[in-house]
C-alpha cells in the first residue's frame, strides 16, 4: 500500500512512521509512507498556501492553487483509491472504515489547518473526509497519523499471530477482554483462577462473557448493536 501525505509540517509527521509496528511495516515493504510538503507546490515567493476569507472574517483559508497542483502532479503518476481529508466534519472513523482503507493500494491524505479549505477542494478534489472524533485538534496531521496507524497494522503480515488484529476491540464491535501477565499475585491482587486453568474452551468461554460484560457497561451503544 502507498499512503502519500499531503502537509504543512512533514517534521510533524516524521516521528510516528519510525517506530515500532509502523517502522516495520515500512521496512518489510508492505507500506509505504511518502510526506509531501505543500509548499513546495505554492507558486508564490513566500510559499504562502493560505489567504484571507472571501466575504470577510477571522482566520486564514488554505488555498485551492498548490493543492490541486500536488495532487494533479500526484495523479499524473499513479491513480489512487481514495483522496482523503482530515477534518473535524468529516465523516467519524470507526474501525469498518479502516478494514475498508487497508485493502486500498493507493490513497492521498490531505491534513486540513488554519480555520479551514477552500471549499472547492472539498466539492472538487477530495474524495472522502474523515474525522477522528467531535474534538478539535489544531491541525489534520495528528488525525492523519492515528488515522494511518489504524490502517497500516492492518495490512497483511504487519502483524503476527500474537498481536493479531481480528482480536482487537471493535473488530466484533465488542471490546477485548482483560488480560493478565506475571507474576499471578501482586499485593494480593489476583489472576483470576480460570486462566491458570488450562481449560482452553473454558477461558475463550470466560473471555467472552468478559468482553459482553465490558461492553454493556462501558459502550451500551455498541452493545446495542450487537444484541
Ligand atoms: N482536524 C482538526 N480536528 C480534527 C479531527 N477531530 N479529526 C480530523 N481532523 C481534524
Amino acid at each position: 500500500m502507498r499512503i502519500d501525505i499531503i502537509t504543512i509540517h512533514p517534521d510533524l509527521l516524521e516521528s510516528p512512521f519510525k517506530h515500532s509496528i509502523l517502522k516495520r511495516a515500512a521496512q518489510k515493504g508492505l507500506v509505504e509512507v511518502n510526506l509531501i510538503n505543500l509548499r513546495d507546490y505554492s507558486t508564490n515567493k513566500q510559499k504562502q498556501v493560505d489567504d484571507y476569507t472571501f466575504g470577510g472574517g477571522a482566520g486564514m483559508v488554505m488555498m485551492i492553487e498548490p493543492i490541486a497542483a500536488c495532487i494533479n502532479h500526484l495523479k499524473s503518476e499513479r491513480t489512487y483509491d481514495e483522496i482523503i481529508y482530515t477534518s473535524p466534519d468529516g465523516e467519524l472513523l470507526q474501525q469498518k472504515t479502516c478494514n475498508h482503507f487497508s485493502t486500498l493500494k493507493n490513497i492521498i491524505v490531505l491534513c486540513g489547518h488554519y480555520k479551514g479549505i477552500d471549499e472547492r477542494v472539498r466539492e472538487y478534489l477530495i474524495t472522502k473526509e474523515i474525522s477522528i472524533g467531535d474534538y478539535v485538534l489544531s491541525g489534520g496531521e495528528l488525525a492523519a497519523a492515528v488515522m494511518c496507524d489504524s490502517i497500516i497494522r492492518l495490512l497483511p503480515g504487519v502483524l503476527n499471530d500474537e498481536t493479531s488484529a481480528l482480536t482487537d476491540s471493535f473488530q466484533d464491535d465488542l471490546l477485548a477482554p482483560p488480560v493478565y501477565t506475571r507474576p499471578q499475585e501482586f499485593n494480593g491482587w489476583k489472576v483470576p483462577d480460570i486462566l491458570m486453568s488450562g481449560h482452553t474452551a473454558e477461558i475463550e468461554k470466560w473471555r467472552h462473557e468478559r468482553s459482553l460484560e465490558r461492553t454493556q457497561q462501558r459502550r451500551p451503544d455498541l452493545f446495542k448493536k450487537t444484541n
